[in-house]
């Protein structure tokens, strides 16, 4: 028997995401967009700890748990009974996650908790699985939870379930704008997108990733990385939550080399050069911009890693 097996729970902390450039694509027939998408785990992460147990459940506490369901809706406990039922696993586990990744704001918070499950019943239970192997049933909890099975840069197409990584060296500095009142429902992102696309008239062509982010990623050229950043969705999501309009002046203002709204917002991420300019412009944007949480992270960071055993009692 494993040590995993003998342990009487896992814990596993799993980072959220960013887009560096997010490309959308024509709305499928399953109601998902093709997209082609460049992901990038930051430092900013959720604690997921799984222990044996006679009933499924799940608990939330952290900083950002207000709103995420316990109950049978929540995506970390779909992703373990997911895992149980595919593996032949009899018994439930009880979850328990520490939130600190913006709910509703376009990081991927409740597909990194699910990738975070994953993680870690495959290790409770002893599975010996890699990523890759968990990949499939990744996809079929939500489109981001493949990457953050993975972390680092990738290129995501498809619906962003399909993955290639992208070679970088040293680390990026961000500086986050979190909304401190409600979040974006992704769908309602999505469909102002087609929305507007449609009153503007706009050809919607099969997405690109652009060379130029993969190559300003390649030699970290910060600068050069600030000036490729995109969001197709960025447009929506000012739209249907205007003051990000002003959040991403203000950034650029106060001397951002770029900035993009992340995945279907609203969260803002801004890149900065240095660990001194990050502070500079926390500060400033705290002072000057809209009200908001201000974070300052890395990227890329690892995906869901495990990181602690806990031993019977
Ligand atoms: O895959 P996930 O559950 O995260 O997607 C949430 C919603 O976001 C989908 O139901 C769909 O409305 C929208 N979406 C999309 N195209 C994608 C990914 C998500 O339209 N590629």
């Amino acid at each position: 028997m494993s040590q995993a097996v003998e342990s009487r729970g896992v814990s596993v902390r799993v980072p959220g995401k960013i887009n560096l450039e997010l490309v959308v694509g024509p709305l499928r027939d399953d109601g998902y967009h093709e997209l082609a998408t460049v992901f990038h785990a930051v430092g900013i992460y959720d604690h997921i700890t799984v222990t044996p147990a006679d009933r499924w459940s799940v608990q939330v506490t952290g900083p950002t748990a207000a709103g995420v369901p316990t109950g049978p809706g929540n995506l970390a406990l779909k992703a373990a009974k997911a895992l149980a039922r595919r593996y032949g696993i009899e018994g439930a586990v009880a979850l328990s996650i520490e939130k600190n990744i913006p709910v509703s704001g376009g990081m991927a918070g409740g597909s990194a908790d699910a990738a975070g499950a994953l993680v870690a019943c495959e290790s409770l239970w002893g599975l010996q699985l890699s990523r890759d192997e968990l990949e499939p049933l990744a996809a079929t909890l939500g489109s981001d939870v493949p990457f953050l099975l993975h972390g680092g840069t990738a290129v995501g197409s498809g619906r962003g379930e399909r993955l290639a990584p992208v070679l970088s060296r040293g680390e990026l500095q961000w500086v986050l704008w979190v909304s401190n009142d409600s979040g974006l429902s992704t769908p309602a992102v999505y469909a102002e997108c087609d929305r507007l696309r449609e009153a503007a008239g706009e050809q919607v062509v099969e997405p690109t990733p652009s060379g130029d982010l993969i190559g300003a990623l390649r030699t970290m050229d910060t600068e050069a990385v600030g000036a490729t950043l995109r969001n197709d969705l960025q447009g929506a999501a000012c739209s249907l939550y205007p003051v990000l309009d002003e959040v991403l002046e203000a950034g650029l203002t106060l001397g951002a080399h770029g900035a993009v709204v992340s995945g279907s917002g609203p969260t803002v991420a801004f890149l900065v050069s240095t660990q001194a300019a990050a502070i500079d412009l926390s500060v400033g944007l705290a002072a000057r911009g809209p009200a908001g949480d201000i974070r300052r992270t890395t990227g890329p960071v690892a995906g869901a890693q495990v990181v602690q055993h806990v031993g019977p009692t």
